[in-house]
């Protein structure tokens, strides 16, 4: 699977997304080591602070089918933006605890734009696992 046939799930996970408060559809889609794709979209709540991710949704969607941080290879995230849809600061703190560091994080918009990035660019001096040791 290549990039482009990621970001086209992560397109149609984005149209499952349950928006009705900001009517910002996101949609997101990981690939693992065998083959297999885990998409989320956005889900809102009326209680605002409840509403999650696309991107959180597709990686914990992964976690509930039995994959691990090592089985991740590709990540795309999509939304109507006009600049290739970027993620959110939690999501960067979840994308840094639960997917490869240096594996390729493909963030794009419904024009075709899209823009490679990874978690050490997104999340740089995170904070981790690592510093409870
Ligand atoms: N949203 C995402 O799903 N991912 C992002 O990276 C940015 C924001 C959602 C959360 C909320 O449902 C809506 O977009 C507006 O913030």
């Amino acid at each position: 699977m290549d990039k482009n046939e990621l970001i086209k799930l992560a397109t149609d996970a984005r149209k499952l997304s349950y928006s009705p408060y900001s009517n910002f559809k996101v949609g997101a889609a990981v690939l693992c080591k065998n083959g297999e794709v885990f998409v989320g979209s956005n889900v809102e709540n009326a209680a605002y602070g409840l509403c999650m991710c696309a991107e959180r949704n597709a990686l914990y969607n992964a976690m509930m089918h039995g994959m691990k941080k090592d089985d991740f290879v590709m990540f795309a995230v999509i939304a109507d933006t006009d600049a290739p849809c970027s993620p959110c600061g939690s999501c960067r703190q979840v994308l840094d605890e639960l997917y490869p560091a240096e594996a390729p994080i493909y963030m794009a918009n419904l024009k075709g734009d899209v823009k490679e990035t990874n978690n050490k660019e997104l999340l740089p001096f995170s904070f981790g696992k690592d510093d409870l040791e």
